[in-house]
């Protein structure tokens, strides 16, 4: 417990300003910075934590802090029984963001001003990790009201423990400002995303480092696949159970899957949006988008058919899509029993021509033709058909009306003149 560690006696205030001074000096002759010489690795924390029960009134710098916090070894226990390491690494701590910049300790431990520390309050590990996390804000207001809205923070905020602080993402005392693949500066090299947050989603982590997307990244730090970021969002990240995100998912694959540079190296088709958009399910989900955005919609988004985190290639020899049984299988899940060769009913991506799809081209070219000739032909007929009740048919009936040979000029008025003189 940190009360038996710490034995503060505040009678000693006075003594100690003396003896301070004293300790600091033999500190420092005591441990040089390199915490590796500091104790021998049996004797633990032992002797720094004796020097550190002494108060330290007025501590404004990392090395202050570091007289006693370098010791690697050092560790506390919290409340529940928890261990906390209290070392911090003075090297890695200099290279960090943070510490190459010059920022001290006391910038994200304000309270910390001197020794005895504050009495803090953490009841175990998680919650010592979640306390801290509020300390970012001050400086990186942006990325703290991003995760506002995202799912981590809602997850947090509803009692969650498990989801994210800042601090789980980012070590706040050692993370570098590493170069990104693509040049740009970011924290979290593309690369590691996948286990930054496979550290928690560890099904989706592995789903994702078989798939091709993560295969490509993971394997060959490829910058062209997604990794979880690209589809989720880093700080807001938003609820992808939601109809919303579903309706509008085909946008979300057709950002690369529809750009002819990103997809040219893979030889993979550019097709596979408006081959979707144009059949009868694409149409549908594009329809209900427009109609009932908030509905889930029940046709297939191209995540049904291919997965989500699990994706392989259309050849891959066991999981393929261009596997009959894959195929049927994806199929029947909307569509139970609906047998062997459902799947031809749906030409999937491509648009038929000679070579692919031969049948499916020359019927659509036989309805080509056959459709304006046959739309014309009744046009013709039903023209000419028009004419001959109108014109042809009208004359017929005048001559048998009046027996008398004389035919009238203008036929419709005279008849009508004829019958009223009938009358
Ligand atoms: C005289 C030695 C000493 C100095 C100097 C010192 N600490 Fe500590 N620190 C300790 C000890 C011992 C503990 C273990 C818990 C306790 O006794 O409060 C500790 C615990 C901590 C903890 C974890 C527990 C908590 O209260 O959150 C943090 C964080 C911490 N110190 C930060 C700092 C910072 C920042 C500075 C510099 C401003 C600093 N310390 C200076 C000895 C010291
Ligand atoms: C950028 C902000 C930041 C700076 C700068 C910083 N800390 Fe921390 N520190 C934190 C956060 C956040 C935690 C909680 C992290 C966790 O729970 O893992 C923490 C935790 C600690 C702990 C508890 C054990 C641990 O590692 O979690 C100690 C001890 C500590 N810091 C000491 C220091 C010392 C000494 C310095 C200066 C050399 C320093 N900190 C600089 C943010 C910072
Ligand atoms: C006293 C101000 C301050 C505090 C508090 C602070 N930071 Fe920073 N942080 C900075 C500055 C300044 C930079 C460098 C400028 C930049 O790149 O945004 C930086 C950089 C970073 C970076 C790297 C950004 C990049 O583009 O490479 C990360 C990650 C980061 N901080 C996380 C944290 C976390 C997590 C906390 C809380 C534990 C925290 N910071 C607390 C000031 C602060
Ligand atoms: C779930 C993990 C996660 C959490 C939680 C998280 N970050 Fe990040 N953060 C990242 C990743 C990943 C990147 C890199 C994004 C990129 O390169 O596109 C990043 C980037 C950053 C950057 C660099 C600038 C930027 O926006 O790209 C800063 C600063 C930063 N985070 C601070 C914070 C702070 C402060 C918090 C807490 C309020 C926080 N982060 C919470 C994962 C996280
Ligand atoms: C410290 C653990 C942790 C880390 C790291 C983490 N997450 Fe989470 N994540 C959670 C928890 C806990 C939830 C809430 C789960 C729930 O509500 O079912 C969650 C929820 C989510 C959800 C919403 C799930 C749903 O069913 O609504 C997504 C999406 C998500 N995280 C993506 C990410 C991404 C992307 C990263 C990396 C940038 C990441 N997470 C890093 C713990 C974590
Ligand atoms: C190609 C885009 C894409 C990539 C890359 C991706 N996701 Fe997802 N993720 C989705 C989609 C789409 C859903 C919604 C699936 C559903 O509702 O069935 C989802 C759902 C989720 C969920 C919530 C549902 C669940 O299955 O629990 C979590 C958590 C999640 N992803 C985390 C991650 C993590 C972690 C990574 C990286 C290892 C990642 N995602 C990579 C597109 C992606
Ligand atoms: C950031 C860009 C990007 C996003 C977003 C993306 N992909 Fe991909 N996808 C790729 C790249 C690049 C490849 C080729 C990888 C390889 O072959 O190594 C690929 C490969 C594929 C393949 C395998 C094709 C084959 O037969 O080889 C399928 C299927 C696929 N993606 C489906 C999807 C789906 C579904 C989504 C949305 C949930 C999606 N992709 C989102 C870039 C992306
Ligand atoms: C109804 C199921 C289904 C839907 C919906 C679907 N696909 Fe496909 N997709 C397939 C099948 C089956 C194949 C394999 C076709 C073949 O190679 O014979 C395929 C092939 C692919 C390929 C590989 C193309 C190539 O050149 O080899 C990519 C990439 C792809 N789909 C992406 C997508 C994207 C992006 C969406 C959403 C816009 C989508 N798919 C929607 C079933 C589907
Ligand atoms: C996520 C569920 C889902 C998946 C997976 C799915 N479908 Fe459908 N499909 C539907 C729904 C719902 C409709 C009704 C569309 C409408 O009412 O406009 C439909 C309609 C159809 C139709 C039009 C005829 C009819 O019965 O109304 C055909 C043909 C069809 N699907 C073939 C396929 C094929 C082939 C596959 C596999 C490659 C497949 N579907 C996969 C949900 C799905």
């Amino acid at each position: 417990m940190k009360g038996d560690l710490l034995n503060p006696r505040t009678g000693f205030r006075i003594l100690t300003v003396a003896a301070l001074a004293f300790l600091a000096l033999g500190l420092a002759l005591l441990f040089p910075t390199p915490p590796a010489q500091a104790a021998p690795a049996v004797e633990k924390a032992a002797v720094p934590m004796a020097e550190a029960q002494a108060p330290h009134p007025a501590l404004q710098t990392d090395v202050d802090c570091l007289t006693c916090h370098s010791n690697p070894d050092m560790q506390i226990a919290l409340p529940n029984g928890d261990p906390l390491r209290i070392g911090i690494d003075p090297e890695k701590y200099a290279a960090s963001v943070h510490g190459s910049r010059g920022f001290v300790c006391i910038n994200c431990h304000a309270d910390i001003t001197g020794y005895p520390h504050p009495e803090q309050t953490a009841q175990d590990r998680r919650d010592y990790t979640l306390q801290f996390s509020e300390s970012c804000k001050t400086c990186h207001e942006d990325q703290y009201s991003e995760m506002q809205d995202g799912v981590h923070m809602r997850a947090l905020q509803s009692g969650n423990r498990n989801a994210p602080a800042c601090a789980d993402c980012h070590d706040p005392h050692y993370s570098a400002a590493s170069a990104d693949d693509q040049g740009g500066s970011s924290p979290i090299a593309r690369a590691e995303i996948p286990q930054t947050c496979g550290k928690c989603h560890a099904g989706i982590f592995n789903d994702y480092k078989n798939s091709v997307h993560g295969a490509g990244i993971l394997a060959n730090n490829d910058p062209n696949v997604p990794t979880c970021t690209d589809c989720h969002g880093v700080h807001s990240i938003a609820d992808p159970t939601t109809a919303e995100y579903r309706i509008n998912s085909p946008q979300l694959c057709a950002e690369c899957h529809t750009n002819a540079e990103i997809m040219e190296p893979y030889g993979l088709s550019t097709q596979v949006l408006n081959t979707y958009v144009a059949d009868f399910h694409g149409t549908t989900v594009t329809l209900f988008e427009k109609q009932s955005p908030d509905q889930l919609t029940n046709k297939p988004v191209c995540y049904d058919c291919h997965g989500v985190h699990d994706i392989r290639a259309t050849d891959d020899p066991e999981k393929g899509l261009q596997l009959r049984g894959n195929i049927r299988a994806t199929c029947e899940k909307c569509h139970p029993g609906s047998g062997d060769n459902f799947p031809d009913s749906w030409l999937s991506h491509y648009i038929p021509s000679p070579e692919k799809y031969p049948l499916v081209y020359y019927v659509q070219l036989f309805y080509q033709i056959f459709i304006p000739t046959v739309l014309g032909g009744m046009g013709v007929f039903v023209l000419s058909d028009i004419y001959r009740r109108q014109v042809i048919n009208r004359r017929k009936p005048t001559p048998p009306a009046e027996p008398t040979p004389e035919t009238p000029a203008a036929p419709q008025q005279d008849s009508d003149a004829k019958e009223e003189t009938h009358d």
